[in-house]
């Protein structure tokens, strides 16, 4: 491990614990040592590995990858870096068919139960009597404990040969494995698999092998975009993100998978598909054939009652300090790109501050920008969000929720233009159906990023529980600019940009009641 690693926050176990293959071909040679792990097999028949959260973060990890023809008996072995590997767990096998093309896609899923908090383990991925990668991962903590998550949207894979893809892509993912998070949170727009029309499950692949470099040591958790919108394949298109992915079970009958949440020590994550509320219709989905799919109130408001339940449940939960609702399109933007979505403010806001959602996480916008602190809506037919603290620096969080638009996560195109009146101040375009928009005034927006030199960038957060029932407890959140990506500095160290720290009171004080009577 190199002085400049660990000081980039480099861990020992992400160190010695990575993942043994990559077949993304953008390992170069002179990337770091981290980077370079054993040697591929000869014969690869496990790829695209990443692994997510089961229902329970603490107990359950999924590990899963794609085998390119079908393998028999494939299986995760699993252990503890002292005892080896000691069980065997069979995998689940479910394919589809790309609808554009043909490709069938294989992936295994195997489910890893029965684990202990906070503790190391090792695996392997066994095809067909074959060991094909040793990785390790760390299982959530549990009660309130000091912790760090990352997050950032509209990734795209690394190989510039398809729509979308830069090389940065692959820097974004090295940088999350930098910051050694226990989850990632993907903002929605992952592989940009549906803007390579008739190549989208081999966009997929680039995607997977691209980050699994981080993916494999640690739960990478996904949201839906637009882009995750391939018609033809699925109902709504997610055909192949929920083939690909065993996520956290909501127990829906028709849209498993579409939405979830999970808990990790205080905090509780909301992960919600935005395709179902927002007004904007994703018009550059199929360009050549017009063949674009509107999702708008696809759920029939199943989502929206599973939110306010879900919410509702949390607020007089007293082992949950802290709401974090992660989304794709945002509902508060003053980018020049695509702006603000009336849907989004109608449906999930009243919700958010009902109910004291802390963050909320968007991208679809390749831009950053935070909000000051906000609850409840000024007068005006688009909810413009009422702020409520402008305090830069010392966010109050029992006061309201920051919103934070984190869509720079590699893909070739970004914005990185903010929308201003004829006197600076900034403004913001509203969609406010399938085909309008209103402009206004933000007043809420409170830190844009228009150096458009440093268009990637990544946010990390680190929970600080506090110390006693009905403390105070803090989020620390910091976004990080990835410079640009060369074939002679393929990842180069994250630049801090932004910081602040968010507090709140505990949620297991002496009279504490519901969040929403504060
Ligand atoms: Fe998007």
């Amino acid at each position: 491990m190199t002085e400049s690693m660990e000081r980039a926050g480099v861990s020992r176990r992400s160190f010695l614990g990575g993942v043994g293959v990559t077949a993304g071909g953008l390992m170069v040679a002179s990337g770091p040592v981290l980077w370079q792990q054993a040697a591929k097999a000869d014969t690869v028949t496990a790829e695209q590995v990443h692994l997510t959260f089961g229902d329970e973060p603490t107990r359950e990890v999924i590990v899963s990858w794609v085998t390119p023809t079908a393998v028999s008996n494939p299986t995760v072995t699993v252990g503890t870096p002292a005892g080896g590997f000691g069980r065997v767990i069979a995998a689940q096998t479910r394919t589809y068919t790309d609808s554009n093309n043909g490709t069938v896609t294989i992936t295994q899923h195997a489910r890893v139960d029965g684990l202990h908090p906070d503790t190391d383990y090792v695996y392997q991925i066994v095809s067909d009597g074959e060991t094909q990668v040793s990785s390790a991962f760390r299982t959530a903590p549990e009660g309130r404990v000091p912790f760090r998550f990352t997050s950032v949207g509209d990734i795209a894979c690394g190989d510039t040969a398809y729509s979308k893809a830069s090389l940065n892509a692959a820097a974004t993912a090295a940088s999350i494995e930098q910051f050694d998070p226990v989850v990632h949170l993907v903002n929605g727009d992952l592989s940009y698999a549906n803007s390579n029309q008739m190549f989208q499950p081999q966009v997929w692949e680039e995607y997977f092998d691209n980050t699994q470099l981080s993916a494999a040591n640690r739960p990478w958790m996904p949201t839906l975009g637009n882009h995750e919108n391939e018609p033809g394949n699925g109902p709504q298109g997610y055909l192949s993100y929920q083939t690909r992915y065993t996520l956290p079970r909501n127990h829906s009958a028709d849209f498993e998978g579409n939405w979830y949440k999970f808990q990790v020590g205080s905090v509780l994550f909301v992960m919600l598909d935005n395709n179902d509320v927002c007004y904007q219709v994703d018009t550059g989905t199929y360009v050549s054939t017009g063949d674009n799919q509107i999702l708008t109130g696809y759920s029939g408001g199943e989502q929206l009652e599973w939110l306010d339940r879900t919410l509702r449940q949390a607020s007089t939960d007293r082992s949950v300090d802290w709401i974090v609702a992660v989304m794709h399109q945002p509902a508060m933007s003053t980018s020049d790109a695509d702006g603000s979505d009336l849907g989004i403010r109608e449906n999930w806001m009243p919700l958010f501050y009902k109910y004291g959602v802390d963050f909320v996480l968007a991208g679809h916008d390749h831009d950053y920008e935070r909000s000051y602190v906000v609850k409840g809506t000024d007068s005006g037919t688009v909810l413009r969000p009422h702020v409520v603290s402008a305090d830069l620096h010392r966010v109050d969080s029992d006061k309201g929720l920051v919103h934070l638009v984190i869509g720079t996560g590699g893909t070739k195109g970004h914005d990185d233009v903010y929308q201003a009146g004829a006197a600076g101040e900034p403004t913001e375009t509203i969609n406010v159906s399938g085909t309008e928009t209103e402009t206004e005034d933000a007043p809420w927006s409170a830190v844009t990023d228009p150096d458009t030199t440093h268009p990637w960038g990544l946010g990390v957060f680190d929970v600080d529980p506090g110390r006693f029932p009905g403390d105070k407890t803090t989020m620390t959140f910091t976004y990080y600019h990835t410079p640009a990506a060369t074939a002679s500095s393929p990842y180069p160290a994250p630049v801090e940009f932004d910081s602040f720290t968010a507090t709140r009171t505990r949620s297991d004080g002496f009279g504490f009641r519901q969040r929403d009577s504060k």
